[in-house]
């Protein structure tokens, strides 16, 4: 029996701001940002939207189908908590209509959760192969204004149904992991902003890399060229194009630069345009390679780098399943994608304001989703959430 990911659905907000926006604001060319960091637009919340609203629209269509009496596990995976006690799951419990038999829990280590929650999801499934757990990554990247990390925000959830035989990807049970207390990027309780050390993130970033990869090597007989695709952690996109190159030097990989390139392409497209979504951008650069891939993926192995900063690292490979491509939502998600609507800096700074208040008192938010799911306000400290 295999195990793995079954299904994959992803959502952001309608709102973007194009980067080049931000660059003539700051007076700088933007090609820094298209170019330099590969990244051209950010995803925005709406003033009526968080992480429980884009995860819930995210499962909703794995839920329309499989049904509410088949999830027995909901592991919401995300950095951006909204209590300190109550999983934003059990939100997202409700108002997805599954069953009080359903247990659902919150994970947390920075970008890396939702592959600790896969990970547990696929033991799970493992002792009870009729199980099927929804794994849910839900995140808003937020740095702040003018910094260097300003142009790596952006928002999403994505999604994930692990089960038994998955029709998608069956996961190896191999991982490599690296873990060392490092102070890279982090968020104390009391900021709504991630404080980080820019430059020495991507370092420690790749170094983690090698040390999970030297770990994966040591626990499996799988080798670089073995793996034809590789999904990377994606805060911005010429990260991933970065470690890529790196992976290949560690192994002293003969392949030239543009095959490394091609290896990572297809998973970059959505990330590019939404920017980073935290714990949900590897998993929405496997939509994305999954679902803009020109070959057919059958069979071809797939390298995972999941990072999460401060920091814990793992490698980890699967195999695409045949027939994968009958159980896609790509279309669902281009139309998302070509549906946003552009907003200027003025109206970013707007929403970017637009934060949660903290005096108990009773606020209601301004309406701007178009997603299934509201938070329509917050009243004596309680979050008001509804289906439209
Ligand atoms: P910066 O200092 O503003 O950028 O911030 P820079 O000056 O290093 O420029 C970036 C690149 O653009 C450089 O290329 C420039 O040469 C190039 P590189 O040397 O890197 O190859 N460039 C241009 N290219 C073309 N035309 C131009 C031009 N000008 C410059 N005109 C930094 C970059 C990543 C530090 C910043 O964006 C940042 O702090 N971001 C947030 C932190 C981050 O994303 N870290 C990544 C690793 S940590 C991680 O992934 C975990 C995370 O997701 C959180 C979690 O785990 O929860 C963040």
């Amino acid at each position: 029996m295999s195990v793995g990911i079954d299904e994959i659905s992803f959502y952001t907000s309608n709102y973007f701001l194009d980067l080049k926006n931000l660059a003539t604001v700051q007076e700088i060319d933007a090609e820094k940002y298209y170019q330099g960091i590969g990244q051209e637009k950010m995803g925005m919340p709406a003033p009526d939207e968080d992480v429980v609203t884009m995860a819930a629209n995210a499962a909703l269509p794995l839920i329309e189908r499989v049904g509410t009496d088949a999830i027995s596990t909901v592991m919401f995976a995300t950095e951006t908590g909204i209590d300190q006690s109550k999983s934003a799951g059990v939100y997202v419990h409700r108002l997805l209509g599954l069953t009080p038999n359903c247990r659902v829990v919150e994970l947390k280590q920075a970008c890396y959760s939702a592959t600790a929650a896969i990970q547990m999801g696929c033991a799970l499934v493992a002792r009870q192969p009729n199980q099927k757990v929804l794994v849910i990554a839900s995140d808003v990247a937020r740095y702040d204004l003018d910094t260097s990390g300003e142009a790596t925000q952006g928002c999403g959830a994505v999604a994930m149904l692990i089960t038994a035989n998955p029709r998608l990807v069956e996961l190896d049970p191999e991982v490599g992991n690296h873990t060392e207390d490092v102070m890279d990027f982090w968020r104390p309780n009391y900021r709504s902003t991630a404080l980080v050390d820019g430059k020495y993130s991507t370092k420690i970033y790749l170094k983690s890399l090698k040390y999970a990869w030297e770990h994966f090597r040591e626990v499996s007989s799988l080798a670089f060229s073995d793996m034809q695709h590789f999904c990377y952690h994606l805060p911005f996109t010429r990260m991933a194009q970065k470690a890529h190159k790196h992976l290949a030097r560690v192994n002293k990989s003969n392949l030239t630069p543009e095959l490394l390139d091609r290896q990572v392409e297809d998973t970059l497209l959505y990330n590019r345009i939404i920017g980073n979504s935290y714990t949900a951008s590897m998993y929405i650069g496997l939509a994305s390679l999954l679902e803009n891939c020109k070959h057919n993926l059958a069979g071809k192995r797939v390298g995972f780098f999941s990072y999460g900063s401060g920091c814990v690292a793992e490698f980890f490979s699967g195999k695409v399943v045949a027939g994968y491509e009958k159980y896609l939502h790509g279309d669902k998600h281009q139309l998302m994608l070509a549906a946003r609507s552009e907003v200027s800096y003025d109206e970013y700074l707007k929403l970017y304001n637009d934060i949660d208040p903290v005096d108990g008192g009773e606020h209601v938010k301004a309406e701007g989703t178009t997603g299934r799911f509201r938070l329509v306000g917050i009243s004596h400290h309680k979050r008001e959430y509804i289906s439209c």
